[in-house]
């Protein structure tokens, strides 16, 4: 049975101290309380080792938003898979739109960035998704297809098992306008159809496969409500206990 997920993405806010002080209130809020998905929380990398620290993170996984391409040596400035894992971080957001758009990341780069999280470990919450010209010239089932397939299916059957999908429209991204739940589930039932063609039913229907794009807690209930929406990749909503809470219980 494939798991239900709530990922938040923090992006690029809060200090550490206020990161924590988040971290630690949705830890508190989720105590003791049974919720019907798992809860990931994705800080900035100078975040990750005080926010394991100092939460449980069997209620809590936590992602960076990104790793480097390479393993190790002179990349400055670059942050690597192996150095993720061992700040117990156990996810890695990779292929977000926006660093696709404005951090040049090819789907070449991409693929290397997966083998590496895959290699130390952490588990890939890759992204995947159309923007608004290739939607409106009916291009956006092409585009996700190819994005899968450059990045992802020269992965074996057993670490394509691995991984978690997030599609997300780039058109919904923090623009407010969310894809409807039927679009939603339109693009996440033929992503899991091209699943099926490459690795086969079980492990298609083992495949989380998150929406992504203004999600809030008016809209997620129906949107988690679609059969092969198996849960949230949050930005702007997870920015607050407040509204990130409600996001986790409409499972
Ligand atoms: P948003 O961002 O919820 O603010 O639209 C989602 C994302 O970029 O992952």
């Amino acid at each position: 049975m494939r798991k239900k997920i709530v990922a938040g993405n923090w992006k690029m806010n809060k200090s550490l101290q206020e990161g924590l002080e988040l971290a630690k209130g949705l830890d508190k809020a989720l105590k003791g309380k049974a919720v019907n998905c798992d809860v990931i929380i994705g800080t900035p990398f100078i975040h990750l080792a005080s926010v394991v620290e100092a939460i449980d993170t069997n209620r809590i996984g936590v992602a960076a938003q990104n790793c480097a391409d390479k393993e190790s040596g002179a990349y400055t400035g670059e942050v690597s898979a192996s150095m993720v894992a061992s700040t117990g971080a156990k996810y890695v957001i990779l292929g977000h739109s926006e660093r696709r758009a404005y951090y040049g990341e090819t789907p070449e780069i991409l693929k290397e960035k997966v083998k590496l999280a895959l290699a130390n470990g952490l588990t890939p919450i890759f992204c995947i998704g159309e923007v608004l010209e290739e939607r409106e010239a009916n291009k956006h089932f092409d585009v996700v297809k190819a994005q899968l397939k450059a990045s992802l299916f020269e992965l074996s059957a057993e670490d394509f098992a691995k991984i978690v999908l997030a599609y997300e429209p780039v058109w919904a991204i923090g623009t407010g306008k969310t894809a409807t739940p039927a679009q939603a589930q339109e693009m996440h039932a033929f992503i899991r159809e091209t699943l099926i063609a490459k690795y086969g039913k079980e492990i298609a229907d083992d495949t989380s496969i998150l929406y992504g794009g203004s999600v809030n807690a008016g809209n997620a209930k129906e949107l988690f409500s679609n059969v092969d929406v198996d849960g949230g990749l949050i930005g702007g909503a997870s920015l607050g206990v407040d509204k990130f809470l409600p996001i986790v219980e409409a499972f």
